[in-house]
């Protein structure tokens, strides 16, 4: 009998947990390692997917990016300054890029001659083909107040909704001037996923900056996973600013700097990320400060990104970033610091947000001040003077959802007015009966909207 029990302790059990090691790594290696196939695709005949986004640290920079055909050829933007200028033309620096299955020939042109309070006109040209016209705004530098939109992971199915969305906010927002992604804006690095964001974005990002970061879903997984080059060349802001292959860049808008991060990189990455941004936070002079990564630094999902918010969460306290615009966990969430001594909300504020067809179970975490779940979502950041307000709102009927107002007078106490908080939380979610961790998910609901209830 003993001889029996020690076989099992010292062959049998270690074989079974071996067993169900590689069973386990089996099926997980598709979703760690797996790439959604790309289908082979041909170039655009004519100059397309045109897109605008800034271009250096200066508000009145914008950078034009677009493909025509799989061989380079020479491209330039003409610009015209309405309503009494001649035509600018800028040269274009072309790039062949090889996807997986096809080569397309991608365009940057960087406009640095641009005057404020402007409006262009600009049309994008390679070899003797031309786009049709286009129009884009600049604004005076140095004001203290303007305002632009938010959205969260797209990640849009193919012929989705997302361009409807987009345009019905900003046709909600008409003030705002440009729209920042917090990554994650495309479902897939394929060709064709990429031509629905093109899709999704059509109309808006040929006349306004579209500023974005780097998501999970940018990048082809692998042992080692690796960013296309194609996402540079569309958001080409990153091919001049980033630091040793991390995709980071810092915009200065009127009295806010934005710094945006690339969060889904290994620690080393991260390490040199966290240098730049405390050498970049230590030289600022705005007066607002606003973080942009995908990754929330406190997730709303349990005890995820741990090692983001260890590199980069001190760096963001220490300096005083006002606001953390977040993405990833497919759900809405905004968290407050506390005062340890008042218990009053303070700065840093995160938030969370998406715009996508697909909602994550989260788990309540008592940190947050609200969440909101199945549902699509956008922001509005207005910034006027002393005060920042921060406004979220419900794709279905533009309904305001959650806001909050930092007051940070130049001299005084900045203090948070919670303005969202007689705002119902909207919890409303139907599990599918045969899965537990729906069952599961809607107990947390239960839970939680019990909590609220009783005021803890
Ligand atoms: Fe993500």
């Amino acid at each position: 009998m003993k001889v029996i029990l020690v076989f099992t302790l010292k062959y049998i059990l270690p074989l079974l947990a071996l067993a169900a090691l590689v069973t386990w790594m089996a099926r997980r290696w598709h979703v760690w390692f797996g790439n959604y196939p790309e289908q082979p695709y041909s170039a655009l005949a004519r100059p397309g997917r045109i897109m605008l986004t800034f271009g250096d640290e200066l508000e009145s920079s914008r950078n034009v990016s677009w493909q025509c055909d799989s061989v380079l050829r020479p491209s330039m933007v003409q610009t015209v300054c309405l309503a009494d200028s001649d035509t600018v033309c800028t040269e274009a620096v072309g790039e062949v890029f090889a996807s997986r299955r096809g080569r397309v020939a991608y365009y940057v042109a960087r406009l640095r001659h641009l005057e404020a309070n402007r409006e262009y006109a600009y049309r994008v040209v390679t070899d003797t083909m031309a786009s049709p016209w286009y129009h884009f705004q600049t604004y005076g530098e140095g004001r203290s107040r303007f305002s632009f939109l938010y959205v969260g992971d797209v990640q849009d199915t193919l012929c989705g909704q997302a361009n409807r969305f987009l345009r019905q906010a900003l046709r909600h927002h008409p003030a705002s001037e440009f729209v920042v992604c917090g990554g994650d804006l495309t479902e897939r690095p394929t060709d064709q996923h990429w031509a629905q964001t093109y899709r999704d974005v059509d109309s808006v990002a040929q006349a306004m900056p579209l500023l974005c970061v780097t998501g999970n879903h940018d990048y082809l997984k692998g042992l080692v996973r690796r960013l296309e080059r194609r996402f540079p060349l569309i958001f080409s802001y990153f091919l001049d600013s980033a630091v040793d292959d991390n995709m980071v860049y810092t915009l200065n808008y009127g009295p806010v700097q934005f710094f945006l991060l690339d969060s889904n990189r290994e620690l080393p990455y991260l390490l040199r990320q966290r240098s730049w941004l405390e050498q970049e936070l230590s030289q600022s002079r705005a007066k607002w400060k606003i973080l942009v990564l995908h990754h929330p630094l406190y997730s709303i999902k349990g005890r995820n990104n741990l090692i983001q918010r260890w590199v980069f969460d001190g760096v963001v306290r220490r300096y005083g970033v006002d606001l953390v615009l977040q993405g990833h966990e497919h759900a809405y969430a905004r968290m407050t610091m506390h005062n340890k001594e008042s218990g009053q909300p303070v700065t840093p504020v995160y938030t969370v947000s998406h715009c996508s067809p697909k909602n994550y179970r989260i788990a309540f975490n008592r940190r947050f001040d609200r969440f909101g779940i199945s549902s699509r979502y956008y922001q509005t950041v207005e910034v006027s003077q002393d005060t920042l307000v921060l406004a979220a709102y419900e794709v279905y009927g533009h309904t305001l959802y959650d806001s909050l107002r930092i007051v940070k007078p130049d001299r005084g106490v900045a203090h948070i007015d919670d303005l969202g908080r007689d705002i119902p939380e909207y919890l409303e979610y139907t599990p599918n009966p045969h899965k537990r961790k729906d069952l599961n998910f809607a107990r947390r609901i239960q839970a939680y909207k019990k909590r609220r209830a009783v005021g803890q």
